[in-house]
């Protein structure tokens, strides 16, 4: 499906409701399967992603039930899952099929993960070594270095383990595994990523400890339900906040946004740009930070550096970024950021081909890229390359290029963010 997206005729204007967080989706279906009793999940996100996940659950013998508002997930306790009778499709989704085969891992029967083409070609050994020292049987293509994944689990032993990448998705993967090991599971991370799966086991009653980028995990206890409600999702709302930035006289809010400090490095980002963001009603919910975030437009961003220690708290930003970059004045470099060639797509070179093809110059790096803006950018045909984040941060673009944006494969939003085209319609020109 091609968009076609013109320049906002006015400023941006209004509240905007987001769909739930996918990283904080996932997880509530996945934990409280492992739960002992009933949870509650109330806005949960209901994508292909996060639905992939929904179905990949069931098939483990577990009552989920969607009341169109809720989810209702019966949990089987620890060490409770049935034998899927099929393979189990991830689809598109990385996160689905990194932290399955944790849980799947300490699971005593035989499972096989896959998915569509994109997720087949992503880097899977990160997830099947630890697993493996653990004691899991996998096999996979390349020796494990793809899916499908072919898992024989159980008997596993707690490890000491230092994530060679900082991904939250291993992380996830060997704590879950750790939930049914033998001893204690150790994850030690260089760089902080994500921490919604500690968070979220800590609620749950896990005897689970995080400082200093060690967590420490001791299986044993039975994990207790819980009724949670998922905040609005940072990724989602960066399309918004960068939108808002760049159309004059916008004013926007955003409610019930998680801004946990794993995740919200795009604030950061562009406020030391120039951005206007403030952060208002500043809460806990269900573990998590919240708030709403008011956004208003600022003329004359500068350039600016992202790289290092930040890299993993806006590594799904990184297409939109780049779209404010190119709209401000002076060079930006993305350094450090090797992971995004291993996402969706090869998000760099993704990232790269589009903004040069609306007239912006861009330079290509092993981990990264530069960008000197000009401040402007100009109307193409550009591709989604099947990856929802570039379908957005190209529609952003549209929002603010000079004549007509046409984005193909549009229907890649359809994985975080289905109401992404119909919200855009309310600010795009006629
Ligand atoms: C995610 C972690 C990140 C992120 C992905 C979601 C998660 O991946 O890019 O969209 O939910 O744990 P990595 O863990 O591979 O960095």
């Amino acid at each position: 499906m091609d968009v076609t997206v013109r320049r906002a005729p006015k400023g941006l204007r209004g509240t905007i409701t987001l769909p739930a967080d996918k990283s904080i989706s996932h997880r509530s279906v996945m934990l409280a399967a492992l739960a002992q009793g009933k949870s509650r999940v109330k806005n949960f996100l209901r994508a292909r992603d996060t639905l992939a996940t929904v179905r990949c659950v069931r098939a483990l013998g577990v009552n989920i039930m969607d009341n169109g508002e809720d989810l209702i997930i019966e949990g089987r306790g620890l060490g409770g899952f049935l034998q899927p009778e099929d393979i189990l499709d991830c689809e598109n989704s990385g996160t689905t099929m990194r932290l399955m085969s944790g849980t799947l891992s300490a699971c005593s029967f035989f499972s096989v993960l896959t998915g569509d083409s994109s997720l087949r070609s992503r880097p899977m050994a990160r997830v099947v070594e630890p697993l493996r020292l653990m004691g899991a049987r996998i096999d996979g293509r390349d020796g494990g270095r793809l899916a499908p994944l072919a898992i024989r689990g159980g008997n596993l032993k707690g490890i000491d383990y230092t994530l060679p990448v900082p991904s939250a998705q291993v992380k996830s993967a060997v704590l879950l595994a750790g939930l049914g090991a033998e001893g204690e599971t150790v994850v030690r991370e260089k760089v902080p990523s994500r921490d919604h799966t500690e968070r979220m086991l800590a609620g749950m009653g896990a005897e689970i400890f995080a400082e200093n980028g060690v967590i420490r995990l001791q299986p044993g206890r039975e994990l207790e339900p819980f009724d949670m409600s998922v905040p609005a999702d940072i990724s989602s709302a960066a399309f918004w906040i960068v939108a808002a930035t760049l159309v004059p006289e916008s004013e926007v809010l955003i409610p019930g946004v998680g801004v946990n400090p794993t995740r919200s490095g795009v604030l950061r980002v562009l406020a030391s740009m120039g951005a206007r963001i403030e952060l208002q009603n500043q809460r806990v919910v269900g573990g998590e930070p919240v708030a709403d975030i008011r956004v208003v437009s600022a003329g004359n961003l500068i350039g600016t550096t992202v790289a290092g220690e930040i890299v993993p708290s806006l590594i799904d930003e990184i297409p939109v970024l780049a779209v404010a970059m190119a709209m401000a004045r002076g060079e930006s470099v993305v350094r450090d950021a090797s992971e995004l060639r291993v996402k969706e797509t090869d998000r760099i070179l993704a990232v790269c081909t589009c903004l040069r093809q609306l007239g912006v110059e861009v330079e290509e790096t092993e981990d990264g890229f530069y960008v000197r803006g000009q401040g402007r950018l100009t109307g193409a045909k550009v591709d989604s390359y099947g990856d929802h984040r570039i379908a957005m941060a190209m529609g952003i673009a549209g929002l603010v290029a000079e004549g007509e944006t046409i984005v193909k494969g549009a229907e890649a939003v359809n994985i975080s963010y289905p109401g992404f085209w119909a919200e855009l319609a309310r600010f795009a020109g006629p």
